[in-house]
């Protein structure tokens, strides 16, 4: 099944993005300096960025069309969800073949011309690993299931005998992620009843045994090919929970979803993923232009996400804690402090996120009262895109690394009236999972026009993979451009000041000035100046004098004769 380019026509490796100056470090805090310590990275999500052959799916000659718009937003890098050959059974993280380009999407002269085109920009990509389990549809337990019992290949993915007289019985006591046990029971080849195979996702996705030599030598193999075809780096799917505790114990609670993310599992953040990502680490170190890796590993704290980060690990780990807080200034203090404290002795940038392609957009969760990160209420609004433009401000305020995800620069809000039956995301369709409602969250993004598909395919009236509201026609691309009021030009502003302000992102504190209830101040300096974040989280309006001169605002905002006005639910920059 993989594509290959054949040898003569093979493009050489795109040239690596030109690299920020290499071990040179920050005038301020002596950190070393690399292109990713303050990066802007950008999510795109292929199936709803841009669809370039009007099949109401997006692919890479879509995402390909459209690098000048995200060039002229002015992030460094792009991370793009999986576009490998995959049958889709959770929107592509079910991958069949590492190396193949899934049809739906293109091929990998595609991914060529866009990693091309990419660098020329001067974007840099990051694609998508994930080596936590495959699809079910993979040549290797394709195989193992065929061979049946005493195949070879079943040592490569957790395959045991079930519990009970007759091994009907679940072999441990694990639920999957996306709700109902993580075992299926499989048929042999002769029709009878066989093993079970975990899978801590949907059925469609077996999870590898890390423990079996191959796997860990495939995935080198795998990401050797990537860095050969010139990717910048990887973003690592459900990297906490590759290595499973011996014996795999059973959990012995019923509440396992309350558990996740609070809690060490025996399936997640064990202490032996750590070696792999050390020989991950001298792989991306042999290859030129600083290729890096980033972690999606949720641990119960953020000192365990900081292993992840080790000086000789992976790179970047994203703050989910970040971006479960809620829009309250106390207690983002103490995360960014918690977040900034526990990156220190490891060397690694923060990073800071408020929405990807699992949670609801951030617009949303800001518009209802405080509740998790899958909220099925469209709630306030206009207070909620309020909110939303002062955290985006605070975020990229912040020092570290940043993450977007496409159509938050648009304001897009959470599609929470989605009809059942367009719904795709598997856990929608497993009673008591922890997500479910995903969808709402990866419609297709407006770009132009009066009609849906919004531009987002090539004709007007075509079809998109979900439906868009008829009010997104209000906040497509064309229809914010050149608005200054617009949200897509609060984000060019404020990414255009983060690279003009070094203070911006650079270094690794922030200083707290004094601020009242509801009011957060800080102040970040750099050898080419200084900067002040005021933040107002609360309902009122708060008077305070002016630290400087306002840069930018995310919502009007002045100061009178050393006197400003902190609006309600917002952020201003200050050049001091
Ligand atoms: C995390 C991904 O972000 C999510 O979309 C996916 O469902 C799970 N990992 C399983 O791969």
């Amino acid at each position: 099944m993989t594509q290959n380019l054949a040898d003569a026509s093979r493009p050489a490796a795109a040239a690596p993005a030109p690299a920020a100056a290499l071990g040179t470090a920050d005038a301020n805090s002596g950190e070393p300096r690399g292109w990713w310590r303050d990066a802007v990275i950008y999510q795109v999500y292929p199936r709803s960025f841009a669809d370039s052959n009007g099949d109401g799916m997006g692919d890479l000659p879509g995402v390909r069309s459209r690098l000048p718009y995200l060039r002229d937003l002015g992030v460094d890098a792009v991370w793009l969800s999986p576009f490998y050959a995959s049958p889709q059974a959770d929107a592509g993280y079910d991958v069949a073949d590492y190396r193949a380009v899934d049809p739906m999407f293109g091929t990998l002269l595609d991914a060529d011309a866009l990693i091309r085109d990419a660098h020329a920009l001067g974007l840099r990509i990051i694609v998508d690993l994930v080596p936590n389990h495959s699809s079910d549809q993979h040549e290797w337990f394709q195989r193992a299931l065929r061979e049946g019992p005493g195949s070879a290949l079943r040592d490569r993915y957790h395959f045991r005998p079930g519990q009970g007289t007759d091994g009907e019985l679940p072999p441990n006591d694990w639920e999957s992620i996306f709700g109902g046990p993580a075992w299926t029971r499989t048929t042999n080849p002769d029709g009878t009843p066989g093993d079970w195979y975990l899978h801590l996702f949907a059925p469609e996705q077996p999870d590898f045994d890390w423990d079996h030599p191959a796997v860990g030598d495939e995935f080198r193999s795998i990401l050797r090919f990537w860095l050969d075809m010139g990717v910048d780096g990887f973003r690592v799917d459900v990297a906490h929970g590759l290595v499973k505790a011996p014996g795999l114990p059973d959990l012995g609670s019923h509440d396992q979803l309350k558990l996740l993310g609070n809690d060490v599992m025996p399936f997640f953040d064990q202490d032996g993923v750590h070696e792999i990502y050390r020989t991950w680490r001298r792989i991306l170190d042999e290859y030129p232009g600083e290729r890096i890796a980033v972690a999606e590993a949720w641990t119960p704290t953020v000192e365990r996400t900081a292993n992840y980060v080790r000086p000789d690990e992976l790179h970047q780990a994203f703050n989910f804690q970040y971006l479960g807080t809620s829009w309250d200034a106390a207690e983002l203090r103490t995360v960014i402090d918690t977040s900034l404290a526990a990156m220190r002795p490891v060397h690694a940038p923060a990073t800071w996120v408020l929405s990807n392609h699992d949670v609801t957009r951030h617009a949303t969760r800001f518009a209802n009262p405080p509740g998790g990160t899958q909220i099925r209420e469209r709630g306030d609004r206009e207070l909620g895109l309020r909110r939303a433009r002062a955290a985006t401000l605070l975020m990229l305020a912040l020092p570290g690394s940043a993450y977007l995800y496409q159509g938050e620069e648009l304001g897009l809000p959470d599609v929470t009236d989605l009809p059942d039956e367009v719904r795709q995301d598997p856990s929608f369709f497993r009673a008591s999972g922890q997500d479910g409602f995903r969808d709402g969250c990866r419609v297709p993004l407006p770009w132009s026009g009066e009609q849906a598909p919004y531009g987002f395919g090539p004709t007007a009236g075509g079809p998109s993979w979900l439906p868009q509201p008829a009010e997104w026609a209000g906040l497509s691309v064309e229809v914010q451009t050149g608005d200054p009021t617009s949200t897509l030009e609060l984000y060019r502003s404020a990414l255009t000041l983060r690279r003009e302000h070094p203070a911006l992102g650079a270094g690794t504190a922030v200083t707290w000035l004094d601020a009242p209830a509801d009011v957060l101040v800080f102040r970040r300096d750099s050898a080419a100046g200084s900067f002040v974040c005021t933040v107002n989280t609360g309902a009122e309006p708060v008077r305070m004098t002016a630290p400087g001169r306002i840069l930018l605002a995310s919502t009007e905002a002045v100061a009178v004769e050393g006197e400003t006005v902190l609006a309600a639910n917002s952020t201003i920059w200050w050049a001091v």
